[in-house]
């Protein structure tokens, strides 16, 4: 008879293993956490740096998430994969998440820029979908990287996914993702009218942020004189 791979958190029926396997999500989990501090500091401090230079915030906040263990498990799934440690680590890039919201659309790509250049970062994939906005008006700078996070047992190589956005993208996007999300509106009579009406608020959104972006630099021609 072929033994039971053990491997596999789901469908076991001995408490040992379950404990066992619990016990090693629990501390991955705890890698994550980790992950998501030692890249909020890092962008900490760039905003600490850059407001005392240039007197001004360019990030208003940080927010953070682990992917919750359900959202892991159907993720892993819907690639094909089992729910294990070595496939939530192989497989997944978004379990330690970090959104970025930023004053103005400069600043996002300072930000971008400053993380890229810290050696200790290695970007693995960049989604712009500001300069290439997603069909339904959703815009944000993706950033997948990699970074060495120090434990007890060593130094291990941890990724996440930096999302970085203006104030008004996040309004659209936060919005946005109440609506589609959460009450399967696909499935509603006029969706097609709802999809447009939140795409002319993305232009909108567009506009404002643009229109923001130029008042700056006018400003700022005047403070260079
Ligand atoms: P996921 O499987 O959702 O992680 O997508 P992906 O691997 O193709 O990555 P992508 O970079 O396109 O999107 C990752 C994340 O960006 C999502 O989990 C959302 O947080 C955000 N996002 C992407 N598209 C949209 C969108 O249309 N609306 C909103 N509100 N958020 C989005
Ligand atoms: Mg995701």
């Amino acid at each position: 008879m072929a033994e039971r791979n053990t491997n596999t958190w789901l469908d076991t029926p001995d408490p040992q293993v379950f404990i066992k396997n619990s016990a090693k999500f629990n501390d991955l989990m705890m890698m994550y956490r980790c992950t998501v501090r030692e890249v909020r500091t890092k962008l900490e401090v760039l905003n600490d740096e850059f407001s005392l230079e240039y007197k001004r915030n360019p990030i208003s906040f940080i927010k953070t998430r682990i992917k919750k263990p359900e959202s892991i498990y159907k993720k892993l799934k819907k690639l094909g994969y089992e729910f294990t440690a070595e496939n939530i680590q192989n497989q997944l890039n978004d379990v330690a998440g970090i959104r970025v919201v930023c004053a103005f659309i400069d600043d996002i790509y300072t930000i971008a820029d400053l993380i890229t250049r810290q050696d200790d970062i290695t970007v693995i994939q960049v989604k712009d979908y500001i300069k290439n906005p997603k069909p339904n008006g959703y815009r944000s700078y993706h950033m997948i990287v990699e970074i060495p996070v120090f434990f007890s047992k060593g130094k291990i190589p941890m990724r996440a996914e930096i999302q970085i956005r203006t104030n008004g993208m996040d309004f659209w996007a936060t919005l946005e993702h109440q609506l589609r999300y959460k009450q399967n509106i696909e499935e509603m009579d006029g969706y097609e009218d709802v999809s447009n009406e939140l795409l002319n608020c993305a232009r909108a959104v567009i506009d404002m942020d643009n229109e923001m972006q130029r008042i700056k630099n006018k400003i700022g021609q005047f403070h260079d004189i």
